[in-house]
């Protein structure tokens, strides 16, 4: 309850004036999984758009990425607005080398024919940022508390939810291997992707 206590709270603080503005330390995502191709690749923010970047895995080749590219740094930004103790909740923001910099947060892309969304980083933050957690062990959750897979639909029980998969992503003509997020409990439905877990790791 929780997440929706603060959410209550942001909403009356006016969710227009919400500002993410407290920035963690710096920190690097790193992969978990099963697939050993994937397992302990980092992700780095990939060009397709104008300030607009796919959470692209680091060392897999693509027809728009064909060398390994470096990490980047992310911070997590959570909102002094929500009033009382920290949140555990907040954004994942990049600043986005430029003169000067481009602070920019991730927003979840969704393709309506699709069943996964694709996480993108946007210049700035506001009510399109998704809000995410990172659990005790450092990884990275989207907080859902309604089930929607019984009738009717049960709210009241806040659960992180891990459904991040490493799968080959087409945007806007780009071609990159980055992180999407599937859309119920199903996998993604291109061929190639792998689940993963997505932790933090401080730089
Ligand atoms: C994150 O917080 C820092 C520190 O307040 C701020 O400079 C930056 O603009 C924020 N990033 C976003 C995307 O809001
Ligand atoms: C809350 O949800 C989690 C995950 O779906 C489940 O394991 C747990 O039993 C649920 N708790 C209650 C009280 O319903």
């Amino acid at each position: 309850m929780k997440f929706t206590t603060n959410l209550a709270a942001l909403a009356l603080a006016g969710l227009a004036s919400a500002q993410y503005d407290q920035a963690s330390k710096p920190f690097q995502l790193v992969l978990q999984s099963k697939d050993k191709t994937v397992n302990g690749q980092k992700l780095a923010a990939c060009h397709v758009g104008a300030a607009i970047e796919s959470l692209c895995l680091t060392e897999t080749a693509s027809p728009s990425k064909p060398d390994p590219i470096k990490p980047v740094a992310f911070r997590f930004n959570t909102s002094s607005n929500a009033g009382g103790e920290p949140p555990a909740w907040g954004i994942l923001t990049y600043d986005l080398p430029a003169q000067p910099v481009i602070p920019s947060s991730v927003e979840f892309w969704i393709d309506p024919i699709a069943n996964f969304a694709l996480p993108l980083l946007y210049p700035g933050s506001g009510s399109g940022s998704q809000s995410l957690v990172f659990d005790e062990k450092d990884l990275l959750a989207v907080q859902g508390y309604v089930d929607y897979s019984v009738n009717p639909p049960k709210a009241g029980n806040t659960t992180e939810f891990y459904r991040w998969y490493a799968c080959p992503t087409y945007y806007a003509g780009y071609q990159y291997p980055a992180l999407t997020w599937a859309l119920g409990e199903g996998k993604p439905e291109t061929p190639g992707c792998a689940k993963v877990d997505v932790k933090r790791v401080f730089v």
